[in-house]
Formats: C-alpha cells, structure tokens, sequence
C-alpha cells in the first residue's frame, strides 16, 4: 500500500558539489551544494539551487561565474563544513586546506583536490521561491587522469562521488549495476 505524504524536495539521492566563487578582489569562496543537477546537454548546462540569503548566491549574481567541484567520499568532513559556515565570517580554504588552483575561463578557482571541475558561467537565474535557481553554462571540464577510464570518462569507482538524501545523510556510490541501453538485450524486462 502507497502512504501519501506532504511534498517535500525529496528527489533522492542528489549529488552533492563544491561551488566555488570569487568577490570583487578575487577572494574565492566555497558553498556545498546538494541541489544541483544537469539541466541541458546541448550547450552543457547546470541547474544549481542557492538561498537568497547565502554568501554565494550575492557573489554568483555579482559575478555571474561559478566552478562546480565534485568531491570525492574522502572528503565528507570539509564537503559538510563548507555547508555549515558562511563566507562571510571564514575563509574556507583556510580553514579546510583544500588547494585552489586557477580556472582557465573563469574568475573562481578549481579546487586541487576534486577529481573533478566544471567551470561555469551563469545564463539565466530563476527566483523559485526559498531557493533562486542558478542556471549555468559548463565553459571549461577539467578531470584528474587517475579517475578517468581508458576512454577519457569519469569512472565513478576511482572518482568515489558522495550523494545526499533529503533525511539529511550522506551517501556513496559504488555499484554499476547496468548500461544505457540494456532493456534492449534483454528481452524480459
Ligand atoms: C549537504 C549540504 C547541502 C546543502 N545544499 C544547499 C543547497 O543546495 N542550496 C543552498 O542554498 N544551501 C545549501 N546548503 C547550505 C549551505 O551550504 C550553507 O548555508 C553554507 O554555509 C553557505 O555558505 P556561504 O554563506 O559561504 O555561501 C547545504 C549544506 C549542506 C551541508
């Protein structure tokens, strides 16, 4: 039997990233982010969520530039500590130690120790509601070579991604379970 229940965000499991941004001096900083997805293919686009009221959401809307970073599981503690503290009164990469390496189309930095960056430059942002939705256009993908497979992919088993769920916890990823494609070969489904 189905239970009904209050609608809530509860799309799960999400992935979650390290956006970072940069002021007017070019002072970085990082937000985790669990409501983030891609929204286009063709231009590659992401859709991130931020609140109104977040240190991030003033400087993305002054500079319009962003960098996704997708940690990895070894990283949970600072992915979680970048959600609990404000730009406003921390200086992240301080505090965390992640690495921040210049981005080649943007102003924010990449975070080193992310196998994976997608710098981004924001096309259109949508007032929801609680959260303003930030879409972006992906203008630059960087990769660590140790997490890519013999065809220049992300292997999610090297790159360890962390998902969210919205009962507040964290998640790995480490099962391929299936491919694109395979109710085709199987003709039962
Ligand atoms: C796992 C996790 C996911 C989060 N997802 C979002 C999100 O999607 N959108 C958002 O506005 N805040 C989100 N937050 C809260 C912000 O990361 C948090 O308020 C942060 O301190 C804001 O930093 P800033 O003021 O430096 O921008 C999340 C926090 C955590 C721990």
């Amino acid at each position: 039997m189905k239970v009904e229940r209050r609608p809530t965000a509860s799309l799960y499991p999400v992935p979650v990233v390290l956006v970072t941004s940069a002021d007017q001096d070019g002072k970085p900083n990082i937000i985790t982010i669990a409501w983030a997805g891609v929204v286009c293919s063709q231009p590659p686009m992401v859709g991130i969520a931020i609140r109104p009221s977040r240190y991030s959401h003033q400087l993305i809307s002054r500079s319009q530039e962003l960098v996704v970073n997708i940690p990895s599981a070894d990283h949970l503690s600072r992915v979680d500590y970048c959600g609990m503290v404000s730009g406003r009164d921390v200086d992240k990469f301080q505090a965390t130690g992640f690495t921040p390496l210049p981005a080649s189309r943007v102003r924010p930095p990449l975070i080193k120790e992310c196998p994976v960056n997608l710098e981004c430059v924001v096309r259109h942002i949508l007032p929801l509601g609680s959260h303003d939705l930030f879409v972006a256009e992906i203008v630059a993908d960087h990769a660590d070579e140790e997490v890519l497979d013999g065809s220049g992919r992300v292997d999610p088993k090297r790159a360890k991604p962390l998902a969210y769920n919205s009962q507040q916890r964290y998640w790995s990823i480490d099962m391929e379970i299936g491919t694109y494609g395979i109710s085709r070969k199987n003709r039962a489904l």
